[in-house]
């Protein structure tokens, strides 16, 4: 299939720019503060060639005003022009008053949910709205690396993680952090995020950021070392290999009888003992698995705060109610909050604008301000939902590019308290791997104490010194956060300063061989030396804040 215009310029009005009218409407839903674009997305907009309109007071609840748009290079109008425009922008899906509002052969780009909406998909259909409309579904941008730009979910989800734990603190009765006061000691909050995607990841990074202990879950075990570069402890929850699930897509797959029953275990542990629970967990196109039960809740100490993001996909916490606070019995408050990424409704617009404009950079590849959709490419096919009246959806499945590297995914579970490595590994019982450890701990003593028995001096004295430093090293690298560990590396060139000044006190030997060789070691160590603190400051200045 190829490449085909889409949309005319309704009533194209002279001196306006040469491209369609593209129009930026304000949402209707109760309490969306969110708008599709905000004064920056609308310059992107217009240097892509359209004639952008955005409808009177569309940003005020997100502090953009009128005059911002303006000053970006929009047309304020009102909301009969906006909506009559050639492709239009929203976050929520239109109301069948709005569908009336879009002109013959307009774009919509929004937030449609095809699959849990199909009543929706046939009124934009021509049948039911007597002319052909093109609707693009935002929430269907597929989940490949390409497509990343224009993914709204994960923008949003990541804007919720954030605010999830901001919601929750904000009902917490104490400090997130750690403090030893003149007035006594305070102990560190203690969270728990289930499910380590998009949602659990953003909420796992705030709150380790505030201070928090952080623990999280999730069914899929390559999400550990991500969770670990953020602070957090990722709590493995230990089933047979087979039960094991690696996600091909980007999404989880539903998990096993044997998981979920080790998994409640832990929830049920964790539950007594954290003082925040923040539950993400979702399958794609099933309703949200239930995680922690009102038993688990209810062994919660009072004042402690569950924020249940899956609320309105029917809920990882029972008790949990889509859109509101509730307080069990015991004093725990449960968030079931649905709109947290609209409670930051200007980062959320900024955002969703710019994956809107990353998306019609796709679409306009001409800057033309012509908006041309190309069935071959699976991003545009993908988000296709109706096209000239047409339904499309759904689209053929995409065979997605994220798939984790198939070593990873064959190799099995790390073995608890196994030191760092990569590649595949035989996995060994607890018992096997503790047998194998203290083995080989009683052979390296043996070791040395035959060295110490049979080498003559001073051999004895740096062997020991040797093997000491290995233990010693191998411990404290061992605690050293993996994205610290190139920072480490390069400290440790500063070890070279010992070789630059042994190699110094050389230089004036009468063998020239000798001098010739302390001087390519003064050279080489000391490029170690200060190469390696140069590689250290630019790695810190990657974790400075400002
Ligand atoms: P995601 O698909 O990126 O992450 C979901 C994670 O849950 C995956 O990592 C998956 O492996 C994990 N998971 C699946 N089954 C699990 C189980 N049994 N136990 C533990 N983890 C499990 O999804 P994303 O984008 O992070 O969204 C998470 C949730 O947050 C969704 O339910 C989404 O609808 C919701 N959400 C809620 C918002 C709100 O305002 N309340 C706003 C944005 C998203």
């Amino acid at each position: 299939m190829s490449e085909s215009p889409v949309g005319s310029v309704p009533e194209s009005q002279p001196g306006q720019g040469p491209g369609l009218r593209l129009g930026i409407v304000a949402e209707s839903a109760p309490g969306e503060a969110r708008v599709a674009g905000t004064p920056t997305t609308v310059k992107q907009l217009v240097a892509l060639g359209y004639d952008v309109v955005v409808e009177s007071g569309a940003g005020a609840a997100a502090a953009f005003t009128d005059e911002a748009y303006a000053a970006s290079g929009a047309r304020v109008v009102g909301g009969a022009e906006a909506w009559g425009s050639a492709v239009v922008l929203k976050i929520n899906a239109p109301s069948d008053a709005e569908l009336e509002r879009l002109a013959d052969g307009a774009t919509l780009i929004a937030l449609l949910s095809p699959n849990l909406r199909p009543e929706l998909v046939t009124k934009l259909g021509r049948e039911s709205l007597g002319r052909p409309v093109t609707a693009l579904a935002m929430d269907a941008v597929p989940r490949i690396s390409r497509a990343q730009s224009m993914d709204v979910l994960s923008s949003m989800a990541n804007i919720a993680g954030y605010r999830a734990v901001i919601e929750a603190a904000h009902e917490f009765g104490r400090f997130f952090t750690g403090q030893v006061t003149a007035a006594g000691k305070v102990p560190p909050a203690k969270v728990l995020v289930a499910g380590a995607g998009v949602a659990g990841l953003a909420a796992i990074g705030a709150a380790s950021s505030l201070g928090a202990i952080v623990r999280a879950t999730d069914p899929r075990p390559e999400v550990a070392d991500q969770v670990r570069s953020i602070g957090g402890e990722y709590l493995e929850v230990v089933v047979p290999e087979e039960s094991k699930e690696v996600s091909s897509d980007g999404y989880a797959k539903a998990t096993s009888a044997a998981y979920d029953a080790r998994a409640a275990e832990i929830y049920s542990e964790q539950a007594a003992d954290v003082d925040i629970v923040i539950t993400t967990a979702l399958i794609p196109g099933r309703a949200a698995p239930r995680l922690l039960s009102a038993a688990d809740v209810a062994s919660m100490k009072p004042g402690s705060v569950v924020v249940d993001m899956a609320a309105a996909q029917g809920g990882n916490v029972e008790g949990s109610v889509a859109g509101e606070r509730v307080v069990t019995e015991n004093g725990v408050v449960i968030l079931g909050y649905t709109d947290l990424a609209g409670r930051l409704p200007t980062q959320a617009s900024q955002l969703f604008g710019t994956n809107l404009v990353n998306l019609l950079k796709l679409l306009t590849p001409e800057k033309d301000g012509v908006l041309r959709l190309d069935f071959d490419d699976v991003v545009q096919r993908g988000v296709t939902v109706v096209r000239d009246g047409e339904s499309t959806w759904p689209p053929p499945p995409v065979q997605v590019s994220a798939v984790p590297a198939p070593a990873a995914a064959a190799a099995p579970a790390p073995v608890a308290g196994a030191g760092a490595g990569g590649g595949p590994r035989k996995e060994l019982s607890p018992q096997a791997a503790a047998t194998r450890r203290y083995g080989l701990i009683a052979l390296g003593i043996l070791a040395l104490f035959g060295v110490n028995a049979t080498a003559p001096a001073p051999i004895p004295q740096h062997f020991t010194v040797l093997v000491l430093s290995i233990v010693i090293g191998y411990y404290v690298i061992g605690k050293v956060a993996h994205a610290l560990h190139t920072p480490l590396m390069s400290v440790t060139n500063a070890i070279s300063g010992i070789i630059v000044v042994g190699a110094m006190l050389q230089l004036t030997s009468d063998d020239t061989l000798v001098r010739v060789l302390a001087f390519v070691a003064v050279l080489v160590a000391s490029i170690n030396v200060f190469g390696g603190f140069a590689v250290t400051r630019r790695m810190l200045s990657m974790f400075s804040k400002d």
